[in-house]
């Protein structure tokens, strides 16, 4: 069987995989028979997670990381080969947005986005990349976002961390040849615990009101990374942006 035209039995890891999106497409692959490999540093919501994941028909093992740490992807990619012999996707989805003016100068903030949002990503794929090239076959799927497709004052480094992986994914395609996919997911507002990261009190409340008005379910961004795992092995869909019909 070529592994790569089906879910069913595909080995997906996915970070951020403690709630939100990634708990949503880890619960969404796992319905289709895909094993997971779920990494966040939460441990208590990752097991509970991979509960839901057990009961969808999938398999799930846990392994508590945080991308900001090399050595942690590579502990994920390690468990993923040691449980399953191989690893197909790496769904590069852990990401923090902090809002505020550039005026205020917020520069640990801006260091968590780049550590979290770029490095995280950057790791990962350092983890991943020699496996795949050693297996001829692998999917690179990164999480990025609309803030940096239509940037919004207040997200502008947290759009510049976005469109930074938006530019790796872009390379990574035009560097990897035909055995490996990649492709770039970009949400739109999502209904997860995105906004609470969110300091500024009165901003977080905006946030809060607009994401019960207007925000997606996140099962619409796991059908999107569906969509994407499950072509063929020579289709490679690059870029997919689910927004809400509401969002401007
Ligand atoms: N919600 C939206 O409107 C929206 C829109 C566009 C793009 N996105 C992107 O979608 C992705 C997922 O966000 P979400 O909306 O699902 O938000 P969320 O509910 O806050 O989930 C974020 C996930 O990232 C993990 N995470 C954060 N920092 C981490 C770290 N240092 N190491 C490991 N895991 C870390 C969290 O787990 P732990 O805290 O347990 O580590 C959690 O599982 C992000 O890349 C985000 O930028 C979201």
């Amino acid at each position: 069987m070529d592994t790569q035209d089906t879910i069913t039995g595909r080995v997906v890891a996915v970070t951020g995989a403690s709630g939100g999106i990634g708990a949503a497409t880890a619960v969404e692959l796992g319905a289709r028979g895909a094993h997971l490999v779920l990494g966040a540093r939460r441990a208590d919501r990752l097991e509970a997670v991979a509960d839901r994941v057990r009961a969808a028909g999938g398999t799930a093992v846990t392994v508590p990381m945080d991308v900001r740490d090399r050595a942690d992807h590579t502990a994920l990619v390690d468990r993923a080969r040691a449980e399953f012999g191989r690893l197909d996707v790496l769904v590069a989805n852990a990401g923090v947005g902090r809002v505020r003016p550039l005026d205020e100068l917020p520069v640990e903030e801006w260091d968590e986005m780049i550590d979290v949002n770029l490095r995280g990503v950057l790791y990962g794929l350092a983890a991943a990349l020699p496996v795949f090239r050693a297996q001829q076959a692998g999917h690179l799927v990164v999480v990025a976002s609309t803030s940096g497709l239509r940037v919004v004052p207040g997200q502008v480094v947290y759009a510049a961390t976005k469109n930074a992986v938006r530019t790796l994914c872009e390379g990574l395609r035009q560097e990897a040849g035909p055995a490996l996919r990649v492709t770039e997911v970009s949400p739109g507002f999502v209904a997860t615990d995105f906004v609470e990261g969110i300091g500024d009190e009165r901003l977080r409340a905006d946030y809060r009101a607009q994401r019960d008005e207007i925000a997606l379910d996140p099962a619409a961004i796991a059908r999107a990374v569906v969509f994407a795992l499950e072509q063929p092995a020579g289709v490679d869909v690059n870029q997919v942006v689910v927004r809400p019909t509401a969002q401007g």
